[in-house]
């Protein structure tokens, strides 16, 4: 496994005990970055230190139902005296699941959601002013912070009787969008409150008919040339 001489990055992986979330912890370690394997599958998580630590990869476990959101707010602050920046959250932790409207095991569904989507929320919530901070106080330029959701084409695709997994994919996808506009106020160093007060000013000022004024699709189109 190459290691690179750029310092270290710093990654949080959720559902990093098997499938997909291992390979990402397993591809960001090869990458140069020290992964917190998040994980409620504390043996399939350790196997998964091996597999880096095996390849001279830093990689740590952490045990952490994610759709717990205290338990997220306890994960930062086990890590943020650890570790000098946050660099990157993938949020991979999900489930599968189906069944048709009318049909469905209502309790299985919303454990569905609350898994695929909940935790999405509550992960960002936790991490992302951590993502920022570390972003504005880094003098590293390339130092952009990044967040991964991981969302599925069924979000797009919404094939029949699998209605709580397409629409957790699809608050996926609507939570990232949202995400993306506001990091990128939030890296043009505007506050929280000022991106807050500019949105609430935007529906205030919203003639009836129109979905938002055009300062405010303005403000998203840059982010959107920017993105490109
Ligand atoms: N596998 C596919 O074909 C496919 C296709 C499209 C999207 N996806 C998405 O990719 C992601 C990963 O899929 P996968 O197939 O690798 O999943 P997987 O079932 O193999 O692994 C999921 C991981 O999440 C962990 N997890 C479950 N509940 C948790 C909780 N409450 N807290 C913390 N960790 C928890 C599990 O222990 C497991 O390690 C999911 O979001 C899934 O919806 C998968």
């Amino acid at each position: 496994m190459s290691k690179s001489s750029a310092p270290p990055r710093y990654a949080i992986v959720t559902g990093g005990a098997r499938g997909l979330g291992r390979e990402f912890c397993r591809a960001l370690a090869r990458d140069g970055h020290h992964v917190a394997i998040v994980d409620v599958d504390g043996a399939g998580a350790t196997e998964t230190l091996r597999m880096i630590e095996e390849h001279g990869g830093l990689a740590q476990v952490e045990l952490c139902d994610v759709t717990d959101a205290a338990a997220w707010l306890s994960l930062r602050a086990r890590l943020e005296p650890q570790w000098p920046q946050l660099d990157l959250l993938v949020n991979n932790a999900g489930m599968f699941g189906s069944g048709f409207v009318g049909t469905l095991d209502m309790a299985e569904a919303e454990r569905l959601i609350r898994l695929n989507l909940l935790s999405v929320l509550y992960g960002c919530h936790a991490m992302v002013p951590w993502l920022i901070a570390s972003a504005a106080g880094s003098a590293i330029q390339a130092r952009r912070p990044h967040v991964i959701n991981v969302a599925s084409s069924f979000a797009f695709l919404c094939p029949p009787g699998m209605a709580p997994y397409n629409l957790s994919k699809a608050g996926v996808v609507a939570l990232s969008e949202t995400l993306y506009g506001e990091f990128v106020n939030a890296l043009r160093r505007t506050s929280a409150a000022e991106l807050e007060a500019q949105t609430r000013a935007a529906y205030h000022e919203t003639p009836p008919g129109t979905v938002l004024p055009p300062h405010f699709l303005a403000e998203l189109t840059d982010g959107l040339e920017e993105r490109q």
